[in-house]
């Protein structure tokens, strides 16, 4: 495989250095940053409310404040737990390609990249651990299409498009959870830290989709194909927002009949707006790709 568009190379070199630099200055050791006091107050949010999968609907009001609040702490476990599994899902495709044919250019990010994330990981896991006594085990789209995909140029662009997809998303939940003056100062600490790192790796992620994307299509690929890939990334961004609504939180929220919550939730018009709102960015930033339509 060759490199990255080589007329965007300067380009993408000038965004590289400039990130791998930032990520320089900004360099933090996890392990002494954050107070992980022994417990967090349980009459307390520790997501934000307007957060919750249950917000905008009947069902939040059929919800007494400490429910709510207690439906907060295990949204909260669930939402650093797939965290957890998605770094580890990132951190196996890009380690399988640092330094490989095709990826000389953006190696030396990727060692930043990798460090970060292995730090995000182990914070991440660490809240689970300390205040919710484990992680929730991952549900994984099985994904046919890249699955089967003897292309490693395909192979390529659909790894770091979900990247990228998975990263925006967090980065919504990060953003609002960081600026919530209502959360204790670890939960709020935690989610301003890895908004901070997110923001250089989806500068990074935009514009590599971007490039891969532009290299994919100048080579050209059939219609078939094309449908394929959008049809692939619109399954994974819906899978990605669902699992937000666990039947695992809800019982441990003590919640009844979490299953059925979860479809009603699911199909529920206001749900649907607010997933529209997490997926803003995401949607936008593919589109103008011309990977999405509109
Ligand atoms: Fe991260
Ligand atoms: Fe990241």
């Amino acid at each position: 495989m060759h490199s990255v568009l080589p007329e965007h190379s300067d380009e993408f070199r000038t965004l590289l250095d400039r990130l791998s630099e930032k990520a320089t200055a900004d360099y933090y050791n996890p392990f002494t940053t954050f107070d992980w006091p022994k417990a967090l107050p349980e009459d307390a949010y520790w997501m934000s409310r307007e957060l919750l999968t249950v917000h905008g609907t009947e069902y939040a009001d059929d919800l007494t404040p400490d429910q709510l609040k207690r439906l907060s702490r295990w949204e909260s476990v669930n939402f650093y737990s797939l965290n957890v599994h998605g770094i580890r899902d990132l951190l196996i495709e890009v380690m399988r390609r640092v330094h490989t044919p095709g990826f000389e250019v953006p190696s030396e990010f990727f060692h930043h990249f990798v460090g970060e994330e292995n730090d995000h990981m182990w914070f991440f896991a660490t809240f689970c651990l300390r205040y919710g006594g484990k992680i929730y085990p991952e549900k994984k789209l099985r994904s046919p299409a890249a699955a089967a995909q003897p292309d490693p140029r395909i192979e390529n662009f659909l790894v770091f498009a979900r990247i990228l997809v998975f990263e925006q998303i967090v980065d919504h939940y990060n953003a609002h959870l960081a600026q919530d003056a209502q959360l204790h100062a670890t939960i709020r600490h935690i989610n301003a830290l890895h908004h901070q790192d997110e923001s250089r790796h989806i500068a990074f992620g935009r514009r590599l989709v971007h490039l891969l994307w532009d290299e994919l299509t100048a080579s050209g690929i059939d219609d078939r194909v094309r449908q394929d890939i959008r049809a692939y990334l619109r399954r994974y961004i819906a899978h990605s927002v669902e699992s937000f609504y666990s039947p695992a939180v809800y019982r441990d929220a003590g919640i009844p009949d979490g299953f059925a919550l979860r479809q009603r939730l699911l199909a529920h018009p206001a749900r649907h707006a607010a997933h529209q709102r997490v997926l803003r960015k995401t949607t936008d930033s593919l589109v103008r790709m011309g990977v999405l339509d509109a």
